[in-house]
């Protein structure tokens, strides 16, 4: 393979310990091929001062072991427009199955073409004929045709991280055509689900009048492209580790003293509408109304990092969440004893394997999720001899591979507070023989299986003519 060239919204040293396994795993295989990460800084650029030209984006370059980090930075308007805009008001609640939380404003469509294009102006000059290009999620969807329109021959595969909507839900989205078109300046595309497979797969034919060609092949707009399910991993080799530092160690033995009379249950997740948290906290006060042995007993810790603060969907789901976890305290808390411990910020990475470990029960129930790894970080920190037990959505992708989890329909919360209460109830057997499949699978389809399979595909797509 030539080299390879990953491109995202966001990067990461993949060297920093806070890096995180995806980081990790694509750092190891750009590692290997001595190759290139390109995409946005994080940064905003200063305006040119009034009545100078505006300023030129320029590519930052520097080198992280043989990997090398190119990125640039955004002007406001098109942060506002392209990234607040069109990525997280538009694409994340379509994409999410959330059409009512959707802004369509049209400049934010233009915003997100004019960025893409830019990356793509950026990028090609930096680029190797036989380089392979990885582009990641749906901040970029149309940046393989923009490459294309610079004249790129390259392999360009794209990998979507969030769920892909059913056809008639994208056909909702002015301008969904432009996407589809563009879809197909990829030699292939990968997806986290076989829901999301079938999804993509329909919609390509039903709006775009793809041509199926047998061995997931559709051919349209004079291309050919293939679509795969991929499903994302952990690098449980690297939480393994984080999970015998020192923090981790310390998180574990500090929150076992500290609950030492109470069962904990957790929840971890990005302060998202799409993470059920307000039907979650409503199914744990479902489950202390019906079982009220769990008073004073169960305690559910919940961690909710900011995300996304200046769209206006963001601060309405905290206020709500926040609500809730309010009522439930003040309604059935008593002086040595609080129901939800709601915590608004980022636990450090290093803490997560401990705090795992110490809950009897994880939380995973989005209303709908791409993947979500904390399920499976989640197994991947049990002690195989006293495991905790996962409540997971059906509707995360994660659930159709990690079947022997407790399913639930979050919306369902009478159903999900009766799903908890299995968990707390679970046999020692059951906990330990479920879990040992679920570990399996997390094992199996790590992020390694992810990277190379998701490469492997990528070399092997017949090129069209
Ligand atoms: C999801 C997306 C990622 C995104 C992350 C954090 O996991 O799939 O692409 O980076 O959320 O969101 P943010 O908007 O802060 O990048």
């Amino acid at each position: 393979m030539g080299r390879l060239v990953v491109v995202s919204n966001r990067l990461a040293d993949p060297r920093k310990p806070a890096a995180g396994g995806l980081a990790v795993a694509l750092g190891e295989a750009l590692n290997n091929t001595g190759g290139l990460w390109f995409g946005w800084s994080g940064h905003i650029a200063e305006p040119a001062p009034e009545g100078s030209a505006p300023n030129e984006a320029q590519t930052h370059v520097q080198q992280a072991g043989d990997v090398k980090l190119a990125t640039i930075d955004l002007s406001r308007a098109d942060y506002d427009a392209y990234y607040l805009g069109y990525a997280n008001r538009v694409l994340w609640p379509v994409f999410h199955y959330r059409l009512d939380l959707a802004d369509f404003n049209p400049n934010y469509l233009s915003g997100y073409q004019r960025v893409n294009r830019l990356f793509a102006q950026k990028l090609m000059p930096l680029l190797n004929d036989d380089d392979v290009v990885w582009v990641h999620d749906y901040h970029l969807i149309p940046l393989a045709a923009e490459l294309r329109a610079l004249g790129s021959r390259h392999r360009i595969g794209f990998f979507l991280h969030i769920p892909f909507p059913p056809p008639l839900v994208m056909a909702a989205l002015p301008g969904h055509e432009v996407m589809l078109r563009a879809l197909f300046a990829y030699d292939l595309v990968g997806l986290q689900s076989e829901a999301d497979l079938a999804h993509f797969s329909r919609y390509v034919q039903n709006e775009g009048g793809a041509r199926p060609l047998g061995d997931d092949l559709y051919l349209a707009f004079n291309r050919t492209l293939r679509a795969r399910a991929v499903p994302i991993g952990i690098d449980v080799g690297e939480f393994e580790r984080l999970a015998q530092s020192r923090d981790s160690r310390e998180t574990f033995e500090h929150m076992r003293q500290e609950y030492a009379q109470r069962r904990l249950l957790l929840g971890v997740d990005r302060l998202d509408y799409s993470k059920g948290l307000p039907q979650r906290i409503r199914a744990f006060k479902e489950l202390l109304v019906n079982y009220p042995e769990h008073r004073k007993s169960a305690t559910l810790i919940q961690i909710a990092s900011p995300s996304r603060e200046d769209v206006d969907a963001y601060t309405d789901i905290r206020r709500e969440l926040e609500g809730l976890c309010g009522e439930i305290n003040g309604d059935y808390g008593e002086l040595d004893w609080m129901p939800v411990r709601y915590i608004h910020r980022t636990v450090a990475r290093k803490r997560l394997p401990g705090l795992c470990r110490v809950s009897s029960v994880a939380l995973v129930t989005p209303l709908r999720d791409g993947m979500n790894l904390v399920a499976k970080e989640y197994v991947a920190a049990q002690d195989p001899a006293d495991p905790g037990v996962l409540v997971l959505s059906r509707f995360a992708g994660a659930a159709e591979q990690l079947r022997d989890a407790l399913l639930v329909n979050p919306y369902d919360i009478q159903g999900t507070a009766q799903a908890i209460q299995r968990a707390l109830q679970m046999s020692h057997e059951e906990r330990c023989n479920r879990h040992a499949v679920l570990l399996d699978n997390v094992r199996k389809y790590d992020v390694h299986w992810w990277c190379t399979t998701f490469l492997q595909y990528l070399q092997e797509v017949p090129r069209h003519a």
